[in-house]
């Protein structure tokens, strides 16, 4: 399969649907320093699984400039529902937050500062459906934690998880086998059914059983 071809075709098809496609979400930050955020098909497949499950509380693990958190929210508040999303880096949380002041969903999402490791394990909330899009390497770390926090039927979806196949910047190296650990993780966990998807840079998704 030739994986460019599909990409421009699916892209193609979607190009003049409404909505805030990642390019112009980008264009209309301010600030130009993040880590990537995910691809507009990455983004539907969210507010696909938001709609199919009716999902009212969400876990977004790394919000970076908040592209992926507004996409969600955009559709979690038809449902009453609410985002809380995990960021440790102030100065693109500060731009997260002003961007989803300007969608005007900021009272669907809640931002929390701070590193997962130590918010998630303390967190009571139970969640129905998880979006993992930390540092790779924290992946297999905060497995179990994820898992303690998702209801009975929730979902787990995390973004990257074709790292081990991709042709990376060398920079990346270091994120190939936290990845191929956390994959195994999910895949054979007695708890979860899931699937790997090739869209974006791979997701994952599983449903706790
Ligand atoms: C790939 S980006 C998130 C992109 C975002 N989900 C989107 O698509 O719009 C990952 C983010 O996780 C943040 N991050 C990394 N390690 C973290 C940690 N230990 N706790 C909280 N956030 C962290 C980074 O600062 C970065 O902004």
């Amino acid at each position: 399969m030739d994986f460019d071809k599909i990409d421009l075709y699916i892209k193609g098809l979607y190009e003049k649907k409404e909505g805030i496609k990642k390019k112009e979400y980008i264009s209309r930050t301010q600030l130009k320093d993040f880590i990537p955020v995910i691809d507009d098909d990455v983004a539907r497949m969210l507010k696909l699984m938001i709609r199919i499950t009716k999902s009212k509380r969400i876990l977004e693990i790394g919000t970076s400039i908040g592209y992926s958190t507004t996409s969600m929210a955009r559709i979690v508040k038809e449902y009453g529902g609410k985002i809380t999303t995990i960021e440790y880096d102030k100065k693109v949380a500060a731009q997260a937050k002003q961007n989803f002041i300007n969608a005007g969903l900021e009272k669907y999402i809640e931002l929390k500062i701070g590193d997962a490791r130590e918010i998630i394990p303390n967190i009571k909330d139970k969640f129905d459906l998880i979006f993992q899009d930390v540092d790779k390497k924290l992946y297999p770390e905060l497995f179990e934690h994820c898992l303690k926090v998702l209801k009975t039927g929730g979902l787990l979806i995390a973004e990257d998880t074709l790292f081990p196949v991709l042709e990376l910047e060398a920079k990346w190296s270091e994120l190939i086998e936290p990845v191929d650990e956390f994959n195994k993780l999910v895949i054979n966990c007695s708890k979860l059914e899931s699937s790997l998807i090739p869209i974006g840079d791979g997701v994952i998704i599983a449903v706790k059983k």
